[in-house]
């Protein structure tokens, strides 16, 4: 099984990047986990751009949710809501239904006291206009993220790290669900 991660900082030192790692290094040997690597290189979304056959780099996106079991978004908090970037990729994805009934992980993770939670209220109505699954304890905040990781990824904080095996427990056994059901 497979999950695409992708990350809404665009950054090479981004702590949401560290954090999508962290999952990685908790998943089962049998789950495999890619960042996606095209965010940056979608046009700004606009209904007539959206054409059949569609741009290159739409199609990658699409290519590559149509081959994961799930996905897993972790995100910065811009300026109260989620950055433009990730906002962009998923409106990409409207006029299609590949993240119809998809499994999906949710992070967002902010230096900040409240940070990352305002990002997710932002972020969970779009994922569920778009149809997509969350499993339980599969959308997770993490607050004052410089506390929890250290520079090398490692989380130093135990209930952040109880929080991301439940995420991805509930992540995996909803790709088992998903699979029997075919
Ligand atoms: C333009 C901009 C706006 C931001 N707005 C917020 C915000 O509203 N709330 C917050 O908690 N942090 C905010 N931050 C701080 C980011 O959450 C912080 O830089 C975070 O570490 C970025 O994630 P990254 O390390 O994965 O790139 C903002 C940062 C930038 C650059």
């Amino acid at each position: 099984m497979h999950i695409l991660a992708i990350s809404g900082s665009l950054r090479p030192n981004s702590t949401n990047k560290l954090l999508i790692q962290a999952v990685a290094d908790r998943l089962p040997e049998t789950v495999t986990l890619t960042l996606f690597d095209g965010l940056d290189n979608l046009p700004h979304f606009s209904p007539e751009r959206d054409t059949d056959p569609p741009l290159p780099p739409v199609e990658h996106l699409r290519q590559s949710i149509a081959q994961a079991d799930a996905v897993l978004i972790c995100t910065p908090e811009y300026a109260f809501g989620i950055p433009g970037v990730l906002k962009n990729a998923l409106d990409w994805t409207v006029s299609t239904v590949l993240m119809n009934h998809k499994p999906v992980g949710v992070m967002s993770a902010s230096p900040g006291y409240a940070g990352g939670e305002r990002a997710m209220a932002s972020l969970l109505p779009t994922l569920q206009a778009l149809d997509t699954r969350i499993p339980e304890g599969g959308a997770l905040v993490v607050s004052s993220v410089k506390s929890k990781l250290a520079l090398d990824g490692t989380i130093t904080d135990v209930p952040t790290d109880v929080a991301l095996r439940t995420l991805v427990a509930g992540l995996v056994g909803l790709m088992n669900t998903s699979h029997e059901s075919y």
